[in-house]
């Protein structure tokens, strides 16, 4: 889609040109991974890949009068574009657009709000979302409220004046489940709009465009990339008018992922399918052997039939419950903080999404930028673990687990 650079809003025209994956919306999601978003026969080179196209600007056949569309890097990139279609195809949107971080994807996605606004937001969202929302733009007027919103009841009484629900389903660390369903017909009852974070899922195993929320937003950073190699984000909508809401508040405050990102984002989402499928058998085999293990105190995994929503995960999420993994040990830090230690596959390190496994401490890693006790009030315990289960060797995998759990046993 090429907007023009100049444009506001008002001035933009109807996107109305033919994508790369168009050709794909026929084939099964595996294909269009492999395929969308570039088209090797529509590429004067044929190139079979996308070039990186490393320009900062395009020369212009007269005053105004770019040539094919492109003006400048942050409203047009090819090999951005690439990605953003591939993206859009795989979440069954009509448009996607690439930034530079998770982050920056949710601040493009509230930048579109207006002081007063009121925000109905997952009590348990990554806590880097929590600090955008609490201390920063708190601070530009826009109103935040937390709910359970794995809880059905909670959903269902959402407060009159929401203008959008926030959530992630699952959850970052808790793995709470969100019925979409649900989710989706009560916000919009309200006249309210859905912003669902898949990051955890990936489009591989749920689409919530399908279930009508009206954004998805990824940290692909994670498994769309799944090489810890890259840091960006997305926001994908399947409605024109959202499309241009987006790309307007995305070119102006210039919140897009370089072109050399975006070609490493795209290699790694041709994978996408093959290492879901991998993260979905050992994140299961994993929570199995945790769930046996006498030094576990309890296990958070959607594919669990302990975890609260099991059935509701079962109904939206396709082809396995995904890799995160988290667990609680009863010693608390200092059990935990031993069993980190003691890993040798596990590596001790934030993020997830990997081909590799990771291990990390919410509470005093990727969630401490919350308080304590707002932490310990929505289950993020101090010996909560979580576990991004790679795709390596499940028997491997499992064997490190054991033998750091029995030597950071509590005596
Ligand atoms: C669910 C979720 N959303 C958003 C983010 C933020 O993404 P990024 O680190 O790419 O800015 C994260 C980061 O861990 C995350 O886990």
């Amino acid at each position: 889609m090429l907007f023009p650079a100049s444009a506001t809003t008002t001035e933009m025209s109807e996107p109305t040109e033919q994508k790369p994956s168009d050709h794909f919306s026929d084939y099964a999601f595996d294909t269009k991974a492999v395929h969308c978003g570039w088209d090797p026969f529509a590429e004067p080179t044929g190139a079979v890949m996308p070039p990186i196209y490393m320009t900062s600007t395009y020369v212009q056949d007269g005053p105004a009068n770019p040539r094919n569309g492109y003006e400048y890097t942050r409203t047009q990139n090819p090999t951005r574009f690439a990605l953003q279609d591939a993206i859009a195809a795989l979440e069954n949107g009509t448009s996607a657009f690439t930034c530079s971080s998770g982050m920056s994807a949710i601040h493009t996605l509230m930048l579109t709000l207006k002081p007063g606004d009121l925000i109905v937001a997952g009590r348990d969202l990554y806590g880097g979302s929590h600090r955008l929302f609490n201390q920063i733009q708190a601070r530009f007027g826009l109103r935040y409220q937390y709910i359970d919103t794995g809880d059905q009841a909670a959903l269902e009484n959402l407060p009159a004046d929401t203008r959008l629900l926030y959530l992630e389903t699952p959850s970052n660390p808790t793995l709470c489940v969100t019925d979409l369903k649900v989710a989706v017909a009560t916000a919009h009852k309200l006249g309210a709009q859905v912003a669902v974070d898949n990051t955890f899922a990936t489009p591989a195993l749920q689409r919530p465009l399908d279930y009508g929320a009206d954004y998805v937003i990824h940290s692909t950073t994670k498994y769309i990339c799944g090489h810890s190699d890259v840091v960006g984000g997305a926001i994908v909508v399947n409605d024109p008018k959202l499309a241009e809401t987006i790309w307007f508040h995305q070119n102006s405050a210039g919140t897009q992922n370089s072109p050399f990102d975006a070609f490493l984002t795209l290699r790694g989402l041709r994978t996408l399918h093959l290492r879901m499928e991998r993260h979905c058998l050992n994140g299961m085999r994993v929570a199995n052997f945790l769930q046996d293990h006498p030094e576990v105190e309890k296990v958070l995994y959607p594919g669990l039939e302990s975890h609260p929503n099991h059935a509701v995960a079962c109904a939206q999420m396709e082809g396995g419950f995904g890799g995160m993994v988290s667990f609680v040990l009863p010693g608390g830090v200092p059990q935990a903080t031993a069993l980190v230690n003691n890993c040798k596959l596990f590596v001790l390190a934030e993020s997830l999404g990997g081909v590799e496994s990771l291990i990390e401490l919410p509470a005093p890693m990727t969630h401490a930028s919350m308080p304590p006790e707002k932490r310990r009030e929505i289950g993020i315990e101090d010996g909560l673990v979580r576990l991004s289960v790679g795709i390596e060797d499940t028997d491997d995998l499992i064997a490190d687990l054991e033998q750091s759990l029995n030597a950071s046993r509590l005596d």
